[in-house]
């Protein structure tokens, strides 16, 4: 079975063309970044226009790459959540008008089951039952993964997601839109003890908290003035990554799985990577990180989660599927 997957729940406009769920024939993106760069963050209207711009050339542009025609898709499915309601409405809209045209079955994805499915393509001999840490610019999750379809939260941010607290920290010391990536970067050369940053909530539970950790950025840049920009964001990351580390490992043993499956954006930090794998080592876990292109928006995840649920439910979800901006992560995920 061949499946269009398509993905402009933000700022990504994204195609890709998988078979039977994990092979991806073609996987193309378009990234607005630079387009709301000037803004700091994405401006919904505009991020909406432009993927009614891209996403038409885009798909053709990926059927090219698979040496494909219309002709050949089994499927399309299309995240429907959660995201911003215009560019969720442009990519609802498009897919089905391509499943009408060409008399195929349609399914909507629910963006956070998708970024899951980036530990299937990547590692298909790990399978569930194991701990899922999403942490994307818009979410920070900890999902505990039964099985493919069959998620429960365990624990989440109160306040601000993991990715936004490094992109409002990047705005803060100038790196741009999104920041993630260039923190990660300067990080490699800075002293992450150089600054002590607050670890919030890291004591109990498996909620998390980041917005006092920007605050204490925002103190820290005011009060110090010139302190080395490598430093600031070492010591910013490093506080970022032990918490997600800690609440990771700390669910995992509650619910007494071996694995942890990190997903989303950040979950591309080199520093991340190497903080969470030595935790998880030292408690007899494992932790996979699905290399980054898979872990950021992309439209191949879209597919291989569209795909589990078309084997679920052949005739798919119909044309009657609407976009929801807020869409939980539950069992009806699929
Ligand atoms: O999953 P994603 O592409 O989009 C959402 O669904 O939000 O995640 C984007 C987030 C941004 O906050 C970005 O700064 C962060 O992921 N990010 C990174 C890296 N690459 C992207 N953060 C740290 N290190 C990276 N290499
Ligand atoms: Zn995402």
């Amino acid at each position: 079975m061949i499946v269009l997957g398509i993905e402009t729940s933000c700022d990504e406009t994204a195609v890709a063309l998988i078979r039977d769920g994990d092979a991806v024939l073609a996987s193309k993106l378009y990234s607005q970044a630079e387009l709301h760069a000037a803004y700091g963050g994405v401006v919904p209207e505009v991020a909406s226009r432009d993927h009614l711009r891209k996403l038409p050339p885009l798909a053709e542009e990926t059927l090219a790459a698979a040496g494909r025609g219309w002709d050949a898709l089994d499927a399309v499915a299309v995240t429907i959540g959660p995201g911003l309601i215009g560019p969720l409405l442009v990519g609802v809209a498009y897919a089905k008008g391509v499943a009408l045209a060409r008399g195929v079955p349609l399914v909507g994805v629910n963006h956070l089951a998708a970024h899951l499915f980036a530990h299937r393509l990547a590692y298909p001999d790990v399978p569930p039952p194991f701990l899922g840490l999403i942490v994307s610019g818009g979410h920070t999750l900890l999902v505990h993964v039964a099985d493919w379809g069959a998620y429960r939260v365990v624990g989440s941010t109160r306040d601000d997601a993991a990715g936004e607290a490094l992109d409002k920290f990047g705005r803060l010391v100038g790196l741009g839109y999104p920041a993630g990536p260039k923190i990660d970067e300067l990080a490699a050369a800075g002293d992450p003890g150089a600054i002590p940053f607050p670890r919030p909530m890291i004591e109990s539970g498996l909620d998390m908290s980041f917005s006092g950790l920007k605050t204490a950025a925002v103190y820290r840049v005011r009060d110090h003035g010139n302190e080395p920009l490598a430093d600031l964001c070492a010591s910013y990351l490093q506080a970022v990554a032990e918490v997600l580390a800690e609440k990771a490992v700390r669910a995992a043993q509650r619910l007494e799985v071996r694995d942890i499956a990190v997903v989303g954006g950040v979950a591309a930090s080199r520093r991340l990577r190497e903080v969470l794998t030595t935790r998880a080592a030292q408690r007899h876990l494992d932790a996979h990180f699905p290399p980054p292109e898979l872990c950021t928006d992309n439209a191949a995840v879209i597919g291989a989660c569209g795909h589990h649920r078309l084997v679920q439910h052949p005739k798919g979800d119909g044309l009657r599927i609407t976009p929801d901006p807020g869409l939980a992560l539950d069992t009806s995920s699929g």
